[in-house]
Formats: structure tokens, C-alpha cells, sequence
């Protein structure tokens, strides 16, 4: 299974993808893994991205695609192939989430690309969903922000938006979690019980 994990920065899906990871490589078949940057050779690309010196509108986006093309070809697909379960944390979702909604991009093409790139579509994608403010006050503990959170409250209104409309249109793929008070292990349960109900043996 292909399976994605989404939400804004400091929604908690790390820490869901590497719990995920541990209960299903047991039976050592998974593998974990990130955009952007999950490839060798992507940190210089999220280097880039993240320090916010790009100026055309769209070097972005096609930093982030070129990312993503490169990252299944060497990373996903292949381990698609060889039957492995890939849990990816952020993946062409958060292209659109925070390329459209946030950067304000238009819809229709940024939609279209992964078809054209023949990008894996994703079997499963969670939306770990917590209140913007909630979110920024965990970021800004962490350290200091890049080039998204540092956009503040208002950007991050517009993503978590878009992340809701997005689950909205395809409610096969999508799961979404309301986090909000609940602990680490209360939503890796709601994990669990969602992949069981799409035949994921836990
Ligand atoms: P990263 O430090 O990897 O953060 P996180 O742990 O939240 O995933 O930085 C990724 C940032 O890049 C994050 O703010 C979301 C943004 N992003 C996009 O804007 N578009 C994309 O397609 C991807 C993959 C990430």
C-alpha cells in the first residue's frame, strides 16, 4: 500500500508516519520516507526551496515537482514494485494545499501534473487536522521557521483550507483525523482502525 500522510507544519504527522513505519516493518516490508528531499540528491533541492530566495512565481513549483519525479523514481516506485508498504510524509497533496491555496497558484494545472509526470497515486492519504494557531504555537518552539512557517497565521489558514476541501473531493483516498486534544496514541488508534477498514492486515 501506498500510503500518505498530510497536514500543516506542526500537525504531528511525523510522529504518525514513524509509529506507522515501526508496526509494519516488523515484518520488515515497509519504508518511510519524506518529501521534499527523500532522495539522494533532494536536500539540495529542499535547501533551495526552504531558505525563500526563489523569485519567479512558479520556480517553486516545479523545484517541488522536480523533487517529487525523482523521488518515485528512485525511492517509491521501486519499492512499490519489490511489495514493500511506502508511508510517505507529504507528498503532490501538499503541492496543491500550499501552492494553490497558500502561494495561490492556479487549481487546474497543478492538479493535472502528477497524471502527466505518471506519478503513483496514493492508495491511502491522512489528514492530520489541527487549528492553525495550535499549529504555529508547536513551530515556534521548534526552533527556527523556513521559508512556510515563517508565512504566519494567515497562510496557514488558507493551506489547512485547502487540505479540507482536497479531502472533500475524494473521500475513497482521504481520511481525516480531527487531532485537536487527542494524545499521540489516541490518533495512531484512529490510524490503525482506518487502514484495517481498507483491508491493511495490523
Ligand atoms: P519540512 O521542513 O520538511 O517540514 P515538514 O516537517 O512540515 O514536512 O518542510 C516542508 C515545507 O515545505 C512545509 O512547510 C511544506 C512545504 N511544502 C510545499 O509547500 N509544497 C510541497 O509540495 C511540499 C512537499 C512541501
Amino acid at each position: 500500500m501506498f500510503i500518505t500522510f498530510e497536514g500543516i507544519d506542526g500537525c504531528g504527522k511525523s510522529t504518525q508516519a514513524k509509529m506507522l513505519f515501526e508496526l509494519l516493518n516488523k515484518k520488515e516490508n515497509a519504508l518511510l520516507t519524506h518529501e521534499p528531499g527523500g532522495w539522494e540528491g533532494g536536500e539540495a533541492l529542499r535547501a533551495l526551496v526552504l531558505n525563500g530566495s526563489l523569485r519567479h512565481r512558479w520556480s517553486e513549483f516545479f523545484l517541488f515537482m522536480l523533487d517529487r519525479c525523482e523521488h518515485a523514481a528512485r525511492v517509491i516506485k521501486p519499492a512499490i514494485d519489490a511489495g514493500k508498504h511506502v508511508i510517505c510524509e507529504r507528498y503532490h497533496d501538499s503541492t496543491l494545499a500550499y501552492q494553490v491555496w497558500g502561494r495561490q497558484l492556479p487549481y487546474g494545472p497543478v492538479r493535472d501534473a502528477p497524471a502527466l509526470a505518471s506519478l503513483p497515486v496514493p492508495d491511502v492519504t491522512f489528514l492530520f487536522s489541527i487549528a492553525p494557531e495550535q499549529a504555529l504555537s508547536r513551530v515556534s518552539k521548534r526552533g527556527p521557521a523556513d521559508a512556510f512557517e515563517s508565512k504566519g497565521l494567515a497562510f496557514m489558514k488558507r493551506v489547512d483550507e485547502g487540505y479540507r476541501t482536497l479531502a472533500k473531493t475524494d473521500c475513497a483516498r482521504w481520511v481525516v483525523i480531527e487531532c485537536g486534544e487527542k494524545t499521540p496514541d489516541e490518533i495512531f488508534e484512529c490510524v490503525k482502525s482506518s487502514l484495517r477498514g481498507k483491508g491493511l492486515y495490523l
